[in-house]
């Protein structure tokens, strides 16, 4: 492969959990992509100087590391793993996405009625993440033997090649179809955007720069509302401490209603029911919450 050095070049897992979400992620950020064939490696975005390349999970770290990609989309325990096994850093998250939650657990046959920690110690424990359950059985004081597998570590305990396995936990079905339990957490994960520590070259770094922006907006906006209420004035100091993530929020007058006002804000984070029940409590009346579509801080 010799990528076209004008564009810039973001790695994402091909098919699997994050593959969607990643490319909406780049679709809400107004990248339109051209349509390929399922098999294709690469996309090119029609209007970014951005070329996606479909990968293995397991290989974006790599690639970003290199600089072979300037970007990725991967999740934080395939990222963790890999940098646990670098002596300098190569690779850095640049923002938490909000997508593909889940948990590297140890699981056991569900046969198993109790569990605590000191079970572990000098069993077998199957995982693809080698790196991250030495970590935890190191800070919990246990030695344990680790068999590395590439994957359908579900598999390890029936085979008999361990007792126990550490793997990725979503929905836990995985772990139920194979006659599993998950007894301990390792690590929390969700997919993260990450950049290579490569020196990047000048107009190359403007795009970056550009498209993190963007991505921003995307991330800021899936959790944003606009808030429009009315209020008597009296009232402002309560009802600004209850509005979520709101920083300066506006403040007009009510032609014809002389100490009362409206209020306009941004809520940077999510608005439930029991907030605009507080709202009320506080005075506050008319409240409407919209979303926003886009924004650029
Ligand atoms: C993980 C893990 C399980 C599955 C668990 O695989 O290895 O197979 O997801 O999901 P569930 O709890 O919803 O059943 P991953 O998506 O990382 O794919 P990969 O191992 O092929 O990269
Ligand atoms: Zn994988």
């Amino acid at each position: 492969m010799s990528p076209d050095r004008n564009r810039l070049h973001m790695a994402i897992q091909k098919s699997g959990r994050l593959s969607d979400q990643s490319r909406q992620l780049l679709k809400d950020a107004g990248l339109r992509l051209a349509q390929g064939g399922k098999n294709n490696l690469s996309a090119r975005a029609e209007n970014f100087p951005l070329d996606l390349m479909f990968v293995r999970d397991d290989d974006i770290p790599t690639f970003v590391a290199d600089g072979v990609c300037e970007l990725g989309v991967v999740g934080q325990n395939v990222l963790e793993e890999y940098t646990l096994g670098l002596t300098e850093p190569r690779i850095e998250e640049v923002a938490r996405l909000g997508f593909g939650k889940c948990s590297l657990k140890i699981a056991a046959p569900d046969s198993l009625t109790y569990f605590n920690l000191k079970m572990l110690a000098g069993q077998r424990i199957a995982t693809s993440y080698p790196r991250l359950l030495a970590r935890f059985l190191d800070n919990n004081g246990i030695e344990a033997d680790i068999v590395t597998m590439r994957g359908a570590v579900e598999l390890a305990p029936r085979l008999g090649i361990a007792r126990f396995i550490c793997d990725l936990v979503s929905t836990g079905a995985t772990l139920e179809a194979n006659g599993l339990a998950p007894v301990a957490d390792v690590f929390d994960s969700e997919a993260v955007l990450v950049r290579t520590l490569k020196p990047v070259d000048g107009p190359h770094s403007e795009k970056v720069a550009a498209l993190l922006t963007r991505i921003d907006g995307v991330i800021a906006t899936a959790e944003s509302k606009y808030i429009v209420l009315n209020a008597p004035e009296e009232a402002l100091p309560a009802i600004t401490e209850i509005l979520p993530g709101a920083e300066a929020p506006t403040v007009v007058p009510l032609i014809g209603r002389p100490g009362h006002v409206a209020v306009q804000a941004v809520c940077q984070e999510s608005v439930f029911w029991e907030t605009l029940e507080k709202l009320k409590r506080a005075g506050a009346s008319a409240i409407l919450v919209m979303p926003i579509e886009k924004m650029m801080m």
